[in-house]
């Protein structure tokens, strides 16, 4: 097939699938690592690579969504908690084959926002190559992101931009 509609085909085809679609079972380790590999193509000014990713699996995993759901206890105000919410977030994770946490890396040496855009590509990235696998996946941005840096050993230029979810699609939830 032409290159071209080959790469229609991929760009047409991605989409978010949510852990609710989500079926047990694990990532194949190669794909997995055809997935990070992907984010290293991504275009960075001055060749900075500022996108850090951190992959979860098994009982990592579990620590942290029990830290992420911690972290909703103990910064909501009591009138906001749901608890709910607060036992999804622990859930959505175990329904996740792998969580890869997306970071960035400030080097002070292009504006930050090309930072920020430099890792999202690295992001869609990894989004493209998971569709073209049939692996769902999708980038979760929750506040609680924000306050990872210590989970993760972020440095102070470091910034924890969310969580890519990553699992075998329900074979009734493929469209
Ligand atoms: C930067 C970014 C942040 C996102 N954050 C969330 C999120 O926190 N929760 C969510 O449900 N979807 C999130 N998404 C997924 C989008 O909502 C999703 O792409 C949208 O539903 C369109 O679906 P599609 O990706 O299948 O085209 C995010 C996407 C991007 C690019």
């Amino acid at each position: 097939m032409e290159k071209t509609v080959v790469l229609r085909n991929i760009l047409e085809n991605r989409r978010s699938t949510f852990p609710k679609s989500y079926k047990s079972g694990n990532i194949d380790a190669e794909i997995l690592k055809e997935i990070l590999a992907s984010a290293e193509f991504t275009p960075s000014h001055k060749r900075t690579r500022p996108w850090r990713f951190t992959i979860f699996e098994n009982e990592e995993k579990k620590q942290l969504g029990a830290h992420l759901a911690a972290l909703y206890k103990s910064t909501t105000p009591p009138q906001l908690f749901l608890e709910k919410k607060y036992l999804d977030i622990s859930d959505k994770i175990e329904k996740a084959a792998a969580i890869i946490t997306i970071s960035v890396n400030f080097s002070n040496l292009v504006p930050e926002w090309e930072e920020i855009a430099a890792t999202a590509m690295a992001v869609q990235n990894m989004y493209l190559t998971a569709s073209a696998h049939d692996i769902g996946c999708y980038w979760s941005t929750p506040k609680m992101a924000a306050q990872l840096t210590d989970f993760l050993s972020l440095k102070d230029s470091q910034r924890c931009l969310g969580l890519f979810y990553l699992g075998l699609i329900e074979e009734n939830s493929k469209q």
